[in-house]
């Protein structure tokens, strides 16, 4: 083609992508139609390629902003192929047009899916005039092994790293390569780590259950010789941690499908026949760290033509006879890398190194040096005055990892079965001068997405947000742990229960609770009991009330956050059970057991009375599950049962001359308030009480552990005294979280003191980080309405609060983006809010407490005048006055409220 022959066709192909680009300006909208659905989701997640669901379950949001949009109807295509899906032919299930508002939570109900088959889907949806939309963009979902049986292979171990070389006869048109272990893998293809996960799989009840990776490894391989290497490490496995290890050695079970061009299909499988040597991770352990000696590396041990004829034969092992299942969740990555603040040199050949913010992960390395030169680098979250790192509160752990050069050129090293919680960083035996360049922070955690914001007039509020952010990633490794950095970090089920909600509000949690949750019940005795950590290993079997109530609470808080039925469906017997269990224990319907209650307090609480309020709530939650499963029977059996816990617990605890549950802590008052154990006719009495607990005997601050501070905030708030919880929120002197922050944490702490010796004191536990859903929900003001699972519906009530200018908060649900923004100046509250197509709300619009005359404006219309409800707002349908706001009945869309008086 001749130069001016390419120009024009250049010009040509520009025109008409401009054509298209004006005409699809708004992509996939028809003609009044809804727009086409977008976030498309299957299991809560974005193109698994490894699932193993039999009928999993889909989820769009509606894009569309219109004011009082809802889905009237939708239409689902799952196809076996690209090109079907795109002719709008979904042969493997084509939903029809069906009437619901569903658009979460849709189940699959096809053709049967079939074994590592990827299949491809869409959908559109009909908008309140009955308009349809086009269809989204397609996506798609990949199964995993459904059976046993599809798994050819043997568990294998052997010396750390294991290859095997295997010829493929032509080209490769598709191959998965699924993989699991006892303890870490990480798998390399003809000389390339495969994926991005690290630290996997995840970490779960061994004997009942490891989760197997799936990895599309097509384009990894060649027409001609291949190789696969396996670097495995030992992970929790084969580690002790609160007792013996499970497993002497880490094993492997891979199993690789490849579908030749020429329709035929090779299995590559562990076996005896994989060959085995000693690699460069001399040792490693979650706590203590990794040793790597690169002088023992292995070069291009995973490409063919290695030379393994010195490899022994891989070793059969025992593995598990648990479950295979697929990892359904965020995996474990790198997922952020920062830069060092400062580095210090308090004395010769030790460098100090600040990233200026604690987190979970480790730090990469680059160095030149001698071979045989050993560089060391230790952890800490703190510092003594005297520059050098202050390691005490970690307890046995030695979070330190070694790297011994092989002495050529560059090196650049991250551990690979490890990882540390840290802020500060000590280098030593580094050949040289290190710079800043020398390290960085290489941040590790489950790669949950971002979903929420919150941010506020008052920097000590988003101070605190911030380290609760932090807190809750560093303490998500598969599992929600209580720290990151200890000879601890484990499931406790108490730091899970109170923090669950503050997660998934700041974080899309779906899918890793829906495995979290799976692990409670693979650790589920026959008789009902879980233990206080999931996977067991610290703590008892029964878990303390205030631990064990993980179980149902975080199933609950799935319904109510993600709409999810089905993990209500799932676990309905094991939560039975749990109860059931629990009422063995119980005495004259008091269940008293306990064994931490009211953790980390600074005024003690009865356990009892801590013991016996989860007893309630494990109660009332069990009956709310039956009656949206329609277990009608067991749903009133147990709302009657909690009538009679309720009388029994304020025969106990309640005295009625002092308005006092037990010692009258501010845990004591709070619980029994926040769960409406209280009679409604104490409800003052008790209030009062605490208030004046908090107020008058210490000086607004709280005194509670970290299971009465989950509620304090919220029943403050409920019963009318915002602005008190207001000011234990941006409280700065001791005990509060600005007391922490004060003192410089980038991460909260696990006790209120300020203590930094070798007591139980670590610096990153996320459980006070409680507080978080209290900003989203009193001071963002996004709330779930009545019965509004998965927001359904909503309600937008912010509070205001003296010395609070504005907030704003914003969650990305599963119907779309709820958000509030409100400013207040006096006179004038304005406050935009945002609606998902698909959902309703009841929106507050709070007025100054002493307003008498007020008028509301929504963008150019009037909606309140004269104390009525001016209709005629688009999307607005109803307004009522109550005490010191207007409330607001609103379909979805954009708002702008303007709320003026004097
Ligand atoms: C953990 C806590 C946990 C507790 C149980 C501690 O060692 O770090 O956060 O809930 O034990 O009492």
């Amino acid at each position: 083609m001749h130069a001016s022959q390419k120009s024009l066709r250049f010009v040509l192909i520009s025109i008409s992508l401009l054509i298209a680009g004006f005409l699809f300006i708004t992509p996939g909208f028809a003609e009044n139609g809804a727009e086409a659905p977008g976030h498309l989701r299957c299991e809560y997640l974005t193109n698994p390629t490894g699932i193993d669901v039999p009928q999993p379950r889909f989820q769009w949001v509606l894009a569309n902003s219109r004011r009082g949009e809802m889905q009237t109807a939708y239409q689902v295509l799952v196809a076996s192929t690209p090109e079907k899906l795109e002719r709008d032919r979904g042969d493997v299930w084509d939903s029809g047009k069906v009437a619901s508002g569903d658009s979460a939570q849709v189940v699959y109900n096809g053709k049967p899916l079939v074994s590592g088959h990827t299949y491809y889907w869409k959908v559109r949806a009909w908008d309140t005039q009955g308009n349809s939309g086009a269809y989204s963009q397609p996506s798609r979902f990949g199964m995993g092994l459904l059976e046993r049986a599809d798994w050819k292979g043997q568990w294998i171990g052997g010396d750390g790293l294991l290859r095997k070389e295997f010829g493929l006869p032509g080209k490769v048109v598709r191959a998965r390569a699924y993989v699991t272990a006892l303890g870490y893998y990480e798998l390399h293809i003809n000389g390339k780590k495969i994926g991005d996960k690290v630290l996997d799989p995840a970490w779960t009840v061994y004997p009942k259950r490891v989760l197997y990776s799936t990895y599309d490894v097509t384009s990894a391989l060649q027409d001609g010789p291949n190789a696969v290497g396996v670097m495995l490490g030992g992970g929790w496995a084969t580690q002790g941690a609160g007792g013996p290890p499970e497993y002497k050695a880490p094993a492997l079970l891979f199993q690789m499908n490849i579908e030749m061009a020429d329709g035929k299909t090779v299995s590559v499988s562990s076996d005896t026949s994989w060959k085995t040597a000693a690699g460069p991770v001399v040792s490693d352990s979650v706590y203590d760290g990794d040793v790597y000696d690169a002088r023992l590396e292995k070069p291009d041990w995973d490409r063919p033509g290695f030379n393994d004829a010195a490899w022994a034969p891989a070793r059969q092992e025992k593995g598990t006879a648990g479950a295979l299942s697929a990892e359904m969740m965020p995996p474990i990555r790198v997922t952020d890398t920062l830069v060092p603040r400062s580095m210090t040199n308090p004395e010769p050949g030790v460098y100090i190194y600040d990233f200026g913010q604690n987190f979970a992960g480790w730090a990469r390395l680059r160095v030149r040096g001698p071979r045989g030169a050993k560089v060391r680098l230790r952890f800490s979250e703190l510092i003594y005055s005297n520059g050098m790192i202050n390691r005490q509160n970690l307890r046995s752990a030695k979070a330190r990892d070694i790297y011994i050069l092989k002495g050529s050129g560059l090196e650049k090293y991250e551990p690979h079965f490890t990882y540390h919680g840290f802020r500060y960083v000590e280098l030593t035996g580094y050949p040289g001068t290190p710079s800043l360049d020398t390290l960085r922070g290489r941040v590790v955690n489950s790669a949950v997405e971002a979903t929420g914001s919150f941010v506020a007039s008052k920097e000590i509020l988003n101070q605190i947000q911030h380290v609760i952010r932090w807190g809750q990633l560093s303490n998500l490794h598969s599992i929600p742990t209580d720290c990151d950095q200890r000879d601890e970090r484990q499931g406790w089920m108490g730091d899970a229960q109170v923090t669950a909600e503050e997660a998934m509000m700041n974080f899309d949690m779906a899918a890793f609770y829906t495995n979290f949750v799976r692990d409670i019940r693979d650790a589920q005795k026959p008789d009902g009991e879980i233990p206080d950590t999931v996977p067991y290993k610290y703590g008892r079997y029964p878990a303390d009330p205030a631990w064990g109530t993980a179980y149902p609470l975080i199933c609950w808080y799935m319904w109510q956050q993600y709409g999810d039925k089905r993990i209500l469906q799932e676990n309905y017997d094991g939560l039975k059970k749990y109860e059931e269990f629990l009422r063995t224990r119980a005495k004259d319907n008091v269940l008293r057991y306990s064994y931490y209650g009211d953790w980390i307090a600074i005024k003690h609480t009865p356990g009892a009375l801590v013991s016996d309020s989860y007893f309630y709530y494990d109660t009332r939650i069990l009956s709310d599950v039956a009656k949206v499963l329609g277990k009608t029977g067991d749903a009133e059996a147990y709302a009657k049962l909690a009538g009679e816990i309720k009388d029994a617990f304020n025969k106990a605890f309640f005295n009625a001359e002092t308005g006092e549950y037990a010692n009258g802590t501010q845990t004591a008052q709070a619980m029994p308030l926040f769960l409406d154990l209280v009679p409604q006719k104490e409800r003052g009495g008790v209030m009062g009480k605490l208030y004046n607990n908090i107020v008058y005997e210490h000086n607004t601050h709280v005194t509670t552990g970290f299971i009465g501070v989950k509620y304090l905030l919220p029943v403050l708030t409920r019963d009318g005294h915002s602005d008190l919880a207001y000011e234990l929120a941006t409280q700065t002197t001791y005990p509060s979280w600005g007391y922490m922050i004060s003192k410089g944490a980038t991460t909260l702490w696990e006790l209120w003191q300020d203590k930094i010796g070798p007591s139980m004191n670590s610096h990153d536990h996320i459980m006070l980080g409680s507080i978080g859903s209290w900003f989203y929900r009193a001071l963002g003001g996004i709330n779930l309405g009545a019965d509004g699972e998965g927001y359904r519906h909503i309600l937008v009530e912010p509070r205001l609060v003296e010395d609070l200018h504005w907030a704003s908060a914003s969650i990305e649900t599963v119907r779309g983006k709820v958000s509030c923004s409100w400013k207040h100046r006096t006179g004038a509250i304005s406050m935009e809010v945002t609606i998902p197509a698909n959902s309703d709300a009841r929106i507050v619009v709070p007025e100054e407490e002493d307003m008498t005359t007020v008028t509301v404006r929504e963008g150019d219309h009037v909606v309140w005048e004269n104390g009525k409800f001016v209709p005629g707002d688009p999307g607005i349908t109803a307004a009522t006055a109550r005490a010191s706001a207007i409330e607001f009945s609103a379909g979805s869309g954009y708002y702008h409220f303007l709320l003026t008086g004097e």
